[in-house]
């Protein structure tokens, strides 16, 4: 099939590369002709592993290309997913659909006669019946579910797919495009629009909700002298709750879970229902932040002024360079206002780091970022981070003393080479 996607960003470039290994021929179209040229010379402007061999596949294969002309898109494609961001809005915590609606609009002007326009970004439940009353091209929504790091696999081999579709037509089509992925079993819920959409925002409200929970757990813990990740772990057996997404820590961030529960619970509001509690998910994922800067002050003796502060991890979660509302920097740059010189070290996510947060110290390593430290924060926990040698690191600091706000190092290891451990959760 011949196939379009619109915006070429996380979701965007995924899906395109993915299309094609599907087999189809897909163009990728986006605004910005510098993403545009990066991917059409096979790079990809962010980390996302796979990924870029897959482009440079089927750039090879013929089958993947980029354009910036939102015409020459609509003209190509049969089925066109719409693929643009829906950030938070400046003026209230609901979704900005701008460039959701440019979308629809450039493509519907265009389209050819039974073009398919699929929805895939996230969006306030009523969006997509609201785009379908105003053009006239047939609209279906079918919500993203990949993480990013996971983005090539979660794409080709989901958990499920959703169509939202009004037609046997717009549902026949679907199928087709994703007839290999069916075919591997692939489960498929049909909806109607608004449950297709709210598929969407209540799973990541759930994920939220999730680590909320064991994250207000971990107070609990704090507060009791308990141990959060054994607790996390004991109630992750009873399969009814499950052990994923229940990992304590700084709490979450990314583009995502945070903007998306906001936006959840102010559309809820318009339509007169209230869930409150997703306030409550939002204040707790925030307070964890609060805790760090706290644990900081309170390992410094009392405040932070003049003391020097690594911090490891700038990207919102590991195999990512995504720093969008990222815990690891914001508990940067709280520690930089409050007087701490504060060095930054992360393996993929310095380039956004250093453009975000100019003011903040970089270092090239993890050890140069240690090199004299007063006090060592783990807030994203790469894996190269767990690999580090404490009894080395030791003697490059000033004070072994780290907070780790991820809760997976082994506390043991580096308390017995001498460091001062503190954990989120957990017993000081
Ligand atoms: C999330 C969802 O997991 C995807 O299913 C969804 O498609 C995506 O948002 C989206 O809406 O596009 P993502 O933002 O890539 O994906 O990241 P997650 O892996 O969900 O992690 C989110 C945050 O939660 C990270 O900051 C991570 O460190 C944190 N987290 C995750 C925890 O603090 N504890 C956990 O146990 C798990």
């Amino acid at each position: 099939m011949r196939l379009t996607v619109i915006g070429t960003g996380y979701l965007g470039a995924t899906h395109a590369a993915c299309m094609a290994e599907l087999g189809h021929d897909v163009l990728g179209v986006d605004v910005d002709p510098d993403k545009v040229a990066a991917l059409a010379a096979g790079r990809v402007p962010f980390h996302e592993p796979g990924l870029g061999e897959l482009v440079r596949k089927h750039l090879a294969s013929g089958r993947l290309r980029f354009t910036t002309s939102c015409e020459e898109a609509a003209a190509f494609g049969q089925v066109h997913f719409v693929c643009v961001g829906t950030p938070q809005r400046k003026d209230s915590e609901g979704a900005d659909l701008t460039y959701v609606d440019a979308a629809f609009a450039a493509i519907a002007e265009h389209a050819s006669q039974g073009a398919l326009l699929v929805g895939k970004s996230t969006v306030p439940v009523g969006t997509a019946r609201r785009l379908a009353d105003a053009h006239a091209v047939e609209v279906a929504w079918n919500p993203e579910f990949l993480r990013e790091g996971f983005a090539v696999q979660d794409t080709l081999r989901p958990d499920r797919l959703v169509f939202g579709v009004e037609s046997e037509r717009a549902e026949t089509l679907l199928r087709e495009v994703y007839a290999p992925v069916l075919a591997a079993g692939t489960p498929l819920v049909t909806a109607d629009f608004p449950t297709a959409e709210l598929v969407k925002t209540a799973a990541n409200a759930f994920l939220a909700t999730k680590i909320s929970f064991i994250n207000a757990m971990a107070e609990v813990c704090e507060a009791a002298g308990g141990d959060v990740s054994v607790l996390a772990e004991a109630l992750g057996h009873d399969e009814r709750i499950g052990g994923k997404f229940l990992r304590a820590g700084v709490g979450f961030g990314g583009g995502c879970l945070p903007k998306d529960i906001r936006a959840f619970a102010h559309r809820a509001g318009e339509l007169g229902v209230s869930l409150g509690f997703l306030r409550e998910v939002d204040a707790i994922n925030m307070r964890r932040r609060d805790k760090v800067v706290a644990l900081a002050r309170e390992l410094c003796g009392g405040g932070v002024l003049g003391a020097r502060i690594a911090v490891l991890g700038a990207a919102f979660k590991p195999d990512s360079d995504d720093i969008r509302d990222s815990p690891a920097l914001n508990v940067a740059a709280r520690l930089k206002l409050d007087g701490a010189d504060v060095t930054v070290y992360d393996p993929e996510a310095m380039d956004n780091a250093r453009k975000a947060f100019p003011l903040l110290g970089y270092a090239v390593s993890a050890e140069e970022a240690l090199r004299g430290a007063d006090l060592v924060l783990h807030l994203t926990e790469w894996p190269q981070f767990r690999a580090l040698d404490p009894g080395r690191l030791a003697s490059l600091v000033s004070r072994p003393r780290i907070v780790d706000g991820r809760g997976v190092l082994d506390a043991d290891r580096w308390t017995a080479a001498g460091w001062q451990f503190r954990a989120l959760g957990k017993p000081a």
